[in-house]
């Protein structure tokens, strides 16, 4: 049986991630029970661990509220560690506040250039033996890099004990597309090259960088959210079914489909800059980093071959929302003695900010004539996600549940995906804040059909 944690260890304790979802994410833990271990934060901050209790209590104040109790609980099972990760006195104290703690949890909110450095000390001070290590992304900026992590990690750590956290894979709506593609019959015969015409995935944000300049700069759209978020998205889409759904079962089929995506060409690719994105703090006068992509992706399988998947990513969009619709072929001959819209039927799955679920179709309008109007049947509708991403995935971590994380195999897979754009791509194309991106966006897609722009969601909830 896989062992609980029995203690969380989290470095990069006084950092932005830990203030916004990582304390957050502790309290709710608390608050839900069976989450009774020490707490140790480490950083190089100077601080005390009276500091960390009111950076934990202001982080709280502003990322959802403070649930006394619960943080009550929560203070007094944190405590501080203040070193050098380059300091073995550092991993020598860790090592005596563990105490008699056998399977510790390392969480390392910290940069990846430091993984080397905290793993190897980890090892050295006898902490790692038994433990569990978490990352963040990003997990590596290209193939090359993402290899060279992976090894870093697996001189100390065995890939069952590597917990990569996608922060996607955690949320309510992305875990229901793989149970509505498997828990349904009716889907199956239809979710194939027979009957898909194409796939299109929208992760829009009406916000710009909001003051991460300095780090969005070093990245762009295709690196922050493609590579990881939507590839992993296409990926549960267009699986096969698992086996079962054992962490193993669901990752070795995502690892096929993840190999069986052909490379991006640059030729398939628009990328958007938005109007003021240089003047943001920390991006270069005359940068070339995109805040908008769209893409053409093709799956080699025999249930995908030639249907090409549509991904489109940008900040400063109209709205804010991850949407997939699934456009259906249309009728094999028209019967009625109207022009009907190429796609009226597809499978819409909106991912947020609401989770809705809806199929298009087409009925008859009321009347002696056969004519008929779109109309959305709408299946799911739920406002509310329980748990947090964080909290879903740090306390799958500490239960040692891999099924949301994503595999050393994966991970490369997916970066090799992205690499040739990565190298070579189109110059960005200034668009204004608020559209949907550059014009050229539109020639993505294939036919006269266009992008489904996902709308703010009016229909009742049922
Ligand atoms: C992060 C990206 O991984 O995901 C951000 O770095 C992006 O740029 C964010 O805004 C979106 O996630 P969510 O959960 O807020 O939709």
């Amino acid at each position: 049986m896989t062992p609980v944690s029995d203690a969380f260890v989290f470095f990069g304790a006084t950092g932005d991630l830990a203030y916004k979802k990582i304390f957050p994410a502790l309290q709710a833990m608390v608050a839900r029970g069976g989450f009774d271990m020490p707490v140790i934060g480490v950083a190089h901050s100077g601080w005390t661990v009276e500091r960390l209790r009111e950076r934990a209590r202001d982080s709280l104040e502003h990322n959802g509220g403070v649930d006394e109790a619960a943080f009550e609980k929560l203070s007094s099972q944190l405590r501080y560690i203040d070193g050098d990760y380059n300091d073995a006195g550092t991993f020598e104290r860790l090592r005596a506040e563990l105490g008699d703690a056998e399977h510790p949890l390392h969480y390392l909110a910290i940069p990846p250039s430091l993984f080397g450095t905290v793993v190897r000390a980890l090892d050295a001070s006898g902490s790692a033996r038994g433990a569990r290590v978490v990352v963040e992304k990003p997990f590596g900026r290209d193939l090359a890099s993402a290899q060279a992590l992976n090894a870093t990690l697996h001189e100390v750590f065995d890939e069952s004990a590597i917990f990569r956290i996608d922060h996607y894979l955690g949320k309510e709506a992305v875990q229901n597309l793989l149970y509505f593609r498997f828990a349904n019959a009716f889907l199956e015969p239809l979710w194939s090259r027979e009957h898909v015409d194409n796939v299109q995935i929208t992760m829009a944000e009406e916000f710009g960088v909001q003051g991460r300049g300095g780090f969005y700069d070093g990245v762009g759209a295709v690196r922050d959210v493609v590579q990881n978020h939507l590839l992993q998205v296409v990926a549960l889409l267009a699986m096969n079914a698992p086996i079962g759904r054992d962490p193993q079962s669901i990752h070795m089929e995502k690892l096929r489909l993840f190999r069986a995506m052909r490379p991006l060409e640059a030729g398939h690719l628009v990328r958007g800059q938005f109007r003021g994105y240089r003047d943001e703090a920390g991006v270069a006068a005359d940068s070339d980093v995109e805040t908008f992509a769209a893409l053409r992706l093709y799956i080699d399988t025999w249930r995908w071959a030639g249907v090409p998947f549509y991904i489109r990513a940008g900040k400063c969009l109209p709205i804010t929302s991850t949407q997939v619709v699934v456009d259906l072929k249309c009728p094999p001959m028209q019967i009625f003695d109207e022009v009907a819209p190429a796609h009226s039927n597809y499978f819409r799955l909106r991912l947020s900010p609401e989770v809705v679920i809806s199929t298009g179709v087409r009925v008859k309008r009321a009347g002696d004539e056969m004519r008929g109007e779109d109309v959305e049947l709408t299946a799911r509708h739920q406002h509310v996600d329980e748990k947090s991403p964080y909290e879903r995935l740090l306390g799958d971590a500490v239960r040692g549940d891999a099924g949301l994380f994503t595999s050393d195999a994966a991970v490369e897979a997916a970066w090799q995906v992205v690499e040739p754009v990565l190298r070579e791509h189109p110059p960005v194309e200034v668009y204004e804040p608020g559209t949907w991106g550059p014009p050229s966006a539109t020639g993505i897609v294939e036919g006269e059909e266009g992008w489904h722009d996902p709308q703010p969601e009016t229909s009742a909830p049922c």
